[in-house]
């Protein structure tokens, strides 16, 4: 389901007017996952949707080299400008915004449909019951080949799964290092094979750039800090975001792949500030 994934996420969030501009340019320097969301608060998915049609006009790549992935988003998480009918019940919420997402990306399905977040930081609730069963319908009527949750915790995966719920393909969280890089959910994700996507791992972690492993790992590359964190990511098992808005940034974190560094290196960073 998740089987063509790419090893990294370029995020378009917070990008505004550049969103067209930059999401070209990431598909232009090689990343082929794009992850954005109807949420106009943060992300401006129909500039999303101009800029891979300007990268599919010049040749740059096709639909079906992409993994395109979008979010639904309860309105607590959105301002005014929304992608549905507020006065509608959330299934009919989540086909609106389904339908509003394929035409800002000019595309008849994505790869993959994630919940923003659930309605409440407690636990798994009642309408995220409702809104997972109508991402569901979308998903077996075609319009996503896989679905995701995110901002869970724990809790939220464990009774999610009590519910007798499918369980995600993809669970993205704001993976900071100081919670072993948030191991708990990472652990439930490897034992039931779910793809962890990671964001904010540069941002969250401002201790792990003061560590002198990091440093001596990327002299011995020869690079900067960010590609040892990426590949760090990837060699433990997390599909990385990064929403660089600088050419120069997108290649080193897509150089990152080249990046060398021992598993022994890698279990030394996992617990480096936990
Ligand atoms: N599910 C959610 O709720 C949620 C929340 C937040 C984010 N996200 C997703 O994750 C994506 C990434 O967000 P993020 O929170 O990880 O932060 P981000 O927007 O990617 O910010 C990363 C920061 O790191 C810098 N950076 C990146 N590569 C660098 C490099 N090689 N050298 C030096 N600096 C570098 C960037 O600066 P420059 O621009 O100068 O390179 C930027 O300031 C978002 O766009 C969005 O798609 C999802």
């Amino acid at each position: 389901m998740s089987a063509h994934a790419p090893d990294f996420l370029y995020g378009t969030a917070w990008k505004e007017d550049r969103t067209p501009a930059l999401t070209e340019l990431a598909l232009q320097t090689g990343f082929r996952g794009i992850d954005t969301a109807n949420q106009r608060r943060h992300y401006f998915e129909a500039g999303v949707g101009q800029g891979l049609a300007a990268a599919y006009r010049a040749g740059v790549v096709t639909r079906a080299d992409l993994f395109l992935q979008t979010k639904f988003t309860y309105q607590a998480g959105q301002d005014h400008r929304l992608p549905y009918d507020p006065a509608a019940d959330l299934s009919t919420q989540v086909a609106q915004s389904m339908a509003s997402s394929l035409e800002h990306l000019g595309t008849d399905h994505v790869d993959s449909y994630v919940l923003h977040g659930p309605s409440s930081g407690h636990g798994w609730t009642d309408d995220d019951v409702e809104t997972w069963a109508a991402m569901v319908q979308e998903r077996d009527a075609g319009r996503t080949r896989a679905l995701g949750v995110s901002n869970v915790s724990l809790r939220h995966l464990e009774q999610m799964a009590a519910t007798g719920a499918e369980l995600p393909a993809f669970v993205q969280n704001r993976c900071f290092a100081r919670l072993g890089w948030d191991r708990d959910v990472r652990t439930f994700c490897r034992e039931r094979k779910i793809v962890y996507q990671g964001f904010s791992l540069l941002t969250a972690n401002p201790e792990v750039f003061r560590h002198p492993l990091v440093a001596a790992i990327a002299a011995r590359n020869r690079a900067t800090l960010p590609p040892v964190v990426f590949r760090f990511a990837q060699l433990v098992g997390m599909l990385p975001l990064t929403g660089t808005s600088s050419a120069e940034h997108m290649k080193q974190d897509l150089a990152s792949r080249e990046v060398s560094l021992s598993d022994d290196e890698a279990r030394a960073i996992e617990s480096l500030v936990a």
